[in-house]
């Protein structure tokens, strides 16, 4: 239904979460290399992921790559310094949420090609730097898939 695309992560363990919470909710998993690690790491393994969920999660040489092959009708980023709060947008069926790695965040250039308009931030106390990947993942689907009735869910 969603399109979740993490930009080059670099965390086995935030992947593994990740790809545990895409199973469980229907969505689409995207990494875009270089990956931070190997796709049969340890700490990867350790979420408990069965067989069927790592053979959901595509990967691809470059963002270009993902966006010429799944052709997504929206994509937007997720930043700290996003313009838009993610609250605020109307979700639809199909959309792509692009997110950055845990040590740089999205680069410049990334968001720059989204517009500022495609670019959503999760709001936060104003001194502190930013959420965990995964659980900016997780508060995220589970918004745009509120907003859809959660459907297809029991
Ligand atoms: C650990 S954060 C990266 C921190 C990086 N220093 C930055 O400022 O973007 C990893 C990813 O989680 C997402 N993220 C974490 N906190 C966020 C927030 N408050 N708003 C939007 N995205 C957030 C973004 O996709 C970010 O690239």
């Amino acid at each position: 239904m969603f399109h979740i695309v993490l930009f080059e992560p670099e965390i086995p363990a935030n992947t593994g979460n990740i790809i545990r919470l895409c199973a469980n909710t229907g969505t689409q998993l995207h990494l875009i290399h270089p990956l931070g690690f190997d796709m049969d790491d340890k700490k990867l393994r350790r979420a408990g992921l069965d067989y069927h969920e790592f053979a959901a999660v595509q990967e691809y040489d470059s963002l270009n790559a993902f966006l010429t092959k799944v052709k997504p009708a929206r994509i937007f980023g997720v930043s700290t310094k996003g313009q838009k709060y993610v609250h605020d947008i109307a979700y639809q069926e199909g959309d792509a949420f692009l997110f950055g790695p845990e040590t740089r965040g999205l680069p410049e250039k990334v968001r720059e090609d989204l517009g500022s308009e495609h670019v959503l931030r999760i709001p936060m106390q104003p001194t502190n730097r930013s959420l965990n990947l995964s659980n900016a993942v997780t508060l995220l689907v589970y918004e745009a898939w509120r907003q859809l009735d959660f459907k297809g869910s029991i």
